[in-house]
């Protein structure tokens, strides 16, 4: 059993050298046993969560009791920010279909990232205007959901606290803010008519898209810049209620799986690249688990283990700072796949300024495919302890982010580790595209049935 976690065999020419970069890359290769044990501090660091006992797991009441039954109508706004673009979208919805939608992009740049929070919420506000005014709709009233994919303490379906930045954004003063206040008042100081209905993140977004595609979603995963689970968790087992919950049998229970293990209790799989792309990060000592496996974080671990064999005299010389990025990875594994290395050699070549041959490349394929099982295997770990405490008869598994869709092999690899680490529980993965657009919407049409329900 142990041995089904292992990665593909490395074979060049030369075995000693072949034995010489296993022994190198060692510690980054999980076997069974180890999983196992990492399942097992998940399910306690969850429990503990739940409770509201000290945890690396937020555990974070999302206040989303049901997901799409097929009746949500109207005309959204969504707004979506934590990846590389920030998007404003305007969805309409029938009889829960997307019929129609405008996306517009807008960049962020470095300076917006890091400045401060008003500075970017004002910025977010005047996109909303400019799009709003290129279609001629500026003086029409909108619902508009927010996907705001960072971890935040959320205290109903439409309000919530950002707890602390990750992946790149790190913006002064908005820690403990309420980010959908923050932005209802720059969205009023422009006279629009939008009103913030929803606040949510990038996986319940696509817990709640998915679920409009197949009955059986009850869980959303993002594996993207970031990585983040979502899943819908029975309401009796949730202590955190800031609201009148009698009737409310399931919840949907945002994990922040992020920050996994920043308490140290995952500490015996850090490796030695996992400490250097930490104290090279934007926020280091946090968020522990997304820098093993985050689009974010991919192509950092790639130079750090590369560098490593370089030093070592394994390989030609290291790559420059940056210079590898999670494409190259996934690169790297499309060549292994089918036997070539011609793009990897080219990509070696300027990344490293030095002559890479062919075994070169050999090694460097390697290298990225050790990292991609690794990263499949712990987000394998997380869905499979899901799967299991959820107990049903089958799950599927709704995934977005750019890793999950441009990963030539990620998607092959989890089917194979959660099978393994949950074998008595059917699932299916499902692609849930731009969960954070239509998520968004049809989560605010979900919020508009609650409200009418209750009134
Ligand atoms: C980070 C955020 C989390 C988000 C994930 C994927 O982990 O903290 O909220 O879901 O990135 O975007």
């Amino acid at each position: 059993w142990d041995q089904q976690f292992l990665p593909a065999q490395l074979r060049l020419d030369d075995p000693l050298r072949t034995q010489k970069v296993e022994a190198r890359l060692a510690r980054l290769v999980l076997g069974g046993e180890v999983l196992r044990r990492a399942g097992e501090v998940f399910e306690r660091e969850l429990e503990r969560g739940l409770k509201e006992q000290p945890s690396s797991l937020q555990m974070e009441n999302t206040y989303v009791p049901e997901l799409p039954d097929g009746t949500e109508e109207g005309v959204f706004l969504a707004l979506d920010l934590g990846g590389t673009n920030f998007r404003v979208l305007l969805l309409e919805l029938r009889a829960g279909d997307l019929v129609d939608q405008r996306v517009k992009q807008y960049h962020i740049s470095n300076a917006l990232r890091l400045g401060t929070g008003e500075e970017l919420f004002n910025f977010l506000a005047d996109c909303v205007l400019d799009f709003l005014t290129e279609l001629g709709m500026q003086d029409q009233e909108f619902s508009l959901g927010f996907t705001f994919s960072f971890p935040m303490k959320l205290h109903s379906i439409s309000s919530g606290e950002l707890i602390t930045w990750t992946k790149s954004f790190k913006c002064s003063g908005l820690e403990g803010v309420d980010v959908a206040a923050l932005l209802q008042r720059c969205l009023r100081a422009r006279r629009l008519r939008v009103t913030v209905r929803v606040l949510l993140n990038d996986t319940t977004g696509t817990l709640v898209a998915g679920a409009h595609m197949h009955k059986h979603v009850g869980i959303g995963v993002i594996l993207g810049t970031g990585s983040n689970g979502c899943y819908m968790e029975r309401a009796s087992r949730v202590q955190h209620w800031e609201a009148a919950h009698e009737r409310v049998r399931d919840v949907c229970v945002d994990v922040e799986w992020g920050a996994f293990g920043d308490n140290g209790c995952l500490d015996f799989l850090k490796t030695e690249f996992d400490r250097e792309v930490d104290a090279g990060s934007l926020l280091a000592t946090s968020f522990t688990f997304e820098k093993y496996i985050g689009g974010k974080y991919l192509g950092s671990l790639l130079t750090s283990a590369l560098s490593a064999l370089a030093r070592a005299g394994l390989f030609p010389a290291a790559p420059a700072p940056d210079s590898l990025q999670t494409a190259h990875l996934s690169l790297f594994e499309e060549e292994n796949c089918s036997g070539e290395v011609s793009r990897t050699v080219a990509a070696l070549r300027e990344a490293c300024a030095a002559d890479v041959s062919a075994q070169d490349a050999l090694v460097a394929q390697h290298v990225a495919h050790v990292i991609s099982n690794r990263a499949a295997q712990l987000v394998s770990v997380c869905i499979a302890c899901l799967l299991r405490r959820m107990d049903r008869p089958h799950v599927a598994v709704a995934v977005d982010g750019s890793v999950f869709k441009h990963h030539p092999r990620i998607a092959d690899l989890m089917h194979k580790y959660i099978a393994l680490l949950a074998p008595h529980h059917p699932f299916s993965i499902l692609g849930a595209e731009d969960g954070s657009g239509k998520g968004s919407a049809l989560t605010a049409a979900i919020a508009a049935r609650l409200a009418a329900r209750d009134a």
